[in-house]
């Protein structure tokens, strides 16, 4: 048995997904899992999107390439011109995490669940990777929340925001990347 802070240390970002779509037992966890977190004001203004659909993911991609053909930031010129890149990485199965209109602080309460439910994944043998790349086709795009929010049947006073997605690696884990972030004491 894993102590938590094993967990935290040996969950890796899975870039690379075998075909099979995790058992609902094991999903059923890990949205458990998102809904334990902690949130500002404890609005918990999330609200966790499903999705198996892959002519949606698909769509979702596309959709997300052609929004970051016009980001003022070079980095996503690269992906967007990639038409190998697969932003969900081939997973079988993507979360869309959403908040309401009266969070808080969404974005932390968002961090939150996403945290919880890749660590409740690493838990179950489950590989893990947060998409803050498809935030580029919903972020302060009114007409692409309208689109999406009618298409995956999300309510109205939801703001689309950012995905994870699971299922069971194909590979082993990646080494993990040193740890840069700093901190100071006062005593
Ligand atoms: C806010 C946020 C957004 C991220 N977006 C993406 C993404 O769109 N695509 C991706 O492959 N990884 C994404 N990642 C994963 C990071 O690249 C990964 O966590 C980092 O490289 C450290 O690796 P580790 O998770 O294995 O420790 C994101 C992580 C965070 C916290």
């Amino acid at each position: 048995m894993e102590t938590i802070l094993d967990l935290i240390k040996n969950r890796r970002t899975t870039r690379a997904y075998k075909k099979m779509m995790i058992s609902e037992e094991e999903l059923g966890k890990i949205i458990e899992a998102g809904m334990w977190a902690p949130s500002g004001h404890n609005r918990q203004p999330w609200h966790f999107t499903i999705i198996e659909n892959k002519e949606i993911m698909k769509k979702i991609n596309l959709d997300t390439k052609e929004a970051c053909k016009n980001s003022d930031d070079p980095l996503y010129h690269g992906w967007a011109n990639n038409r190998e890149y697969d932003a969900f990485y081939n997973a079988p199965l993507l979360i869309i995490l959403s908040y309401r209109k009266d969070a808080f602080s969404p974005i932390d309460d968002l961090g939150a669940a996403s945290q919880n439910m890749g660590l409740a994944a690493e838990c179950l043998g489950i590989g893990s990777c947060w998409i803050g790349f498809i935030n580029k086709l919903f972020e302060n795009n009114f007409k692409k929340q309208d689109e999406y929010r009618s298409l995956l049947n999300i309510p109205d006073a939801y703001t689309l925001h950012h995905g994870m997605v699971f299922g069971y690696p194909k590979k082993d884990k990646l080494s993990p990347q040193p740890r840069r972030g700093t901190f100071n004491r006062i005593k």
